[in-house]
């Protein structure tokens, strides 16, 4: 689809499709947030991306609402502070680096006719403690990702997959995560 059509039809999606959302999709997608900007090229983030059931089922305590952990795929975004540039008066910008990448990720969900929304309002410390989330790490933002079709639709040097992929070889989640597709 063209950029500017994506940015159009894009909307939060909270109505979930139950099929599985094909893992070339979700391949595509992860590596757009990988190739997104970030300052002075730290890449401060990391993706945990659920598909077990059962993990899906115990984020219910982080957040509610059925649609969320009975979506086919929920990708939480962990920053990681301590590796992003910050600017000589101390300004940390890790929440601009993330935001960026799950813009990309956003949009190339919705390129691929999934839908996706946004989640702040979860409680990051269960969040932490099902997706065993080191402490270094910050559940920042968790995104749903769902089958098309269904209703409310309107580097110099980049880290490799397997660094982006770092969290996916935690427990519980489904592992290893290996990609179909390679990338350049
Ligand atoms: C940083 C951020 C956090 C959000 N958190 C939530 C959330 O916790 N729950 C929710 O249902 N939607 C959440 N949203 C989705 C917004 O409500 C939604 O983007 C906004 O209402 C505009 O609608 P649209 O995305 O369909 O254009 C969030 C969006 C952003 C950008």
């Amino acid at each position: 689809m063209d950029l500017y059509e994506t940015i159009k039809t894009r909307r939060s999606i909270r109505a979930y499709k139950k099929d599985p959302v094909e893992d070339d999709k979700l391949d595509r997608i992860i590596n757009a947030a990988r190739l997104a900007p970030t300052a002075a090229n730290r890449q401060p983030f990391s993706l945990v991306i659920v598909k077990n059931d059962q993990v899906k089922h115990k984020l219910k305590d982080a957040y509610s609402p059925e649609w969320f952990y009975t979506a086919p795929v929920i990708i939480c975004a962990c920053a990681s502070p301590q590796d992003a540039w910050k600017r000589n008066d101390g300004k940390g910008y890790v929440d601009v680096d993330v935001a960026i990448a799950m813009d990309h990720l956003i949009l190339a969900a919705s390129a691929e006719g999934l839908g996706t929304c946004w989640i702040a309002a979860f409680k990051p410390n269960v969040v932490r403690e099902v997706l065993n989330i080191p402490d270094n790490l910050e559940p920042l933002i968790s995104k749903t990702t769902r089958g098309n079709g269904e209703r409310n639709q309107v580097s110099a040097l980049q880290n490799s997959m397997p660094d982006i992929a770092l969290l996916f070889s935690m427990k519980m989640c489904e592992f290893p995560y290996t990609s179909s597709t390679s990338f350049e």
